[in-house]
């Protein structure tokens, strides 16, 4: 039997129409500068969910327009996937809530939380599935409201966030000489961690959501120190180099982190697709925002070598090589 590989045939993304600047900010009230946020982040302004946008919301448009540019109906999906730290509700999942919205009766749907990697661990799950016949299209989305889970009494944090949300439809195929799809993936996570980066509340211990709190520092330097294991390994098991790639998409946290990660893997700079001025950290949607911005710039082509990676609370962090 040929080898069927998770090409991707569309890709989408939505973000909320409400703009908060950096200037803005300083003018609520958050002790904060334009400068500062800027210098240390690459942030400089952010979209923020309206009362009624909840994550499923946001995540629908997004799988919508990820349809739109595939040509593809929701029927043609018989697995959806979300990624999301910020779920409507504590179930069932956003993913069901995103199927219902867009019509899809057949098939499953599930959410997956590894927080800022969310999406490349989905991406990975997705294409296990659609690689041994257990389904045949899929929506991989990610979909965020952090501006809800923000202590926005804290300076510290509150600044670096967004909402917004992002997907791509992947379709099983048999290999061919095109070379497109998922070529591979590799996923790790190390819960050591978690007291970096974590929300002090949830169902099953405070009985409440809770906010994010995070040390800046430690996390920084893992970021910068550790996650290029995973673009390695990915470099390694598809036998292509830093020279190969077309586009390097990673997660949009901070300007610093994602340059310095570049620089160290020797990734020319041009080949880096930078988003997080404009929306901030939009964790698990952070991924499909840039490649849908990418994609509709022009700059990402079928037949591009794209990688993207990340890396999240726990921690979590992962890397996919994708031929578009
Ligand atoms: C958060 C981050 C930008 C902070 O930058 P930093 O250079 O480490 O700054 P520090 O935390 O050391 O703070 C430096 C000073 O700025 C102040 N500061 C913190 N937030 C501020 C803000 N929003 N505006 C102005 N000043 C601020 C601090 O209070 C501190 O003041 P002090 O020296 O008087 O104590 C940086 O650590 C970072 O980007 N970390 C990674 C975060 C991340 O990407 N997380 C998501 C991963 S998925």
């Amino acid at each position: 039997m040929a080898l069927l590989r998770s090409v991707v045939v569309g890709c989408g993304a939505y973000l909320p129409e409400t703009i908060v600047t950096n200037a803005a900010l300083a003018e609520r009230g958050i002790e904060t500068s334009d400068e500062w946020i800027v210098q240390r982040t690459g942030i400089r302004q952010r979209h923020i969910a309206g009362p009624d946008e909840t994550t499923s919301v946001l995540g629908t448009k997004a799988a919508q327009a990820a349809l739109d540019e595939a040509g593809l109906s929701p029927a043609d999906i018989d697995l959806v996937i979300c990624a999301t730290s910020t779920p409507d509700h504590t179930f069932p999942s956003t993913a069901t809530q995103i199927q219902a919205a867009l019509g899809i009766e057949g098939g499953f749907a599930f959410d997956l939380q590894a927080v800022c990697a969310g999406f490349v661990y989905a991406v990975a799950t997705a294409d296990r599935f659609l690689s041994t016949g257990g389904a045949k299209r899929a929506l991989v989305i990610g979909a965020e409201t952090f501006s809800r889970i923000v202590d926005w009494e804290d300076r510290t944090t509150c600044v670096l966030f967004g909402d917004g949300a992002g997907a791509i439809v992947l379709e099983a195929r048999e290999n061919d000489a095109s070379d497109r799809g998922v070529l591979t993936s590799c996923l790790r996570s190390d819960g050591r961690h978690r007291s970096k980066l974590y929300v002090d509340g949830g169902p099953g211990s405070t009985g409440t959501t809770g906010k994010l709190r995070m040390e800046g520092r430690e996390v920084f330097r893992f970021a910068v120190g550790s996650v290029t294991d995973v673009i390695e390994e990915a470099f390694r098991t598809s036998g292509t180099t830093a020279d190969d790639l077309t586009w390097f998409v990673p997660h949009q946290a901070n300007r610093r982190i994602i340059e310095a990660s570049a620089d160290k893997l020797g990734i020319a700079r041009e080949k880096v697709v930078l988003t997080v001025d404009r929306h901030g950290n939009t964790s698990a949607a952070s991924i499909p925002l840039a490649l849908a911005a990418a994609r509709s710039d022009g700059r990402i082509k079928e037949g591009d070598l794209v990688m993207i990676e990340a890396i999240g609370g726990g921690f979590t962090w992962g890397a996919a090589l994708i031929r578009w």
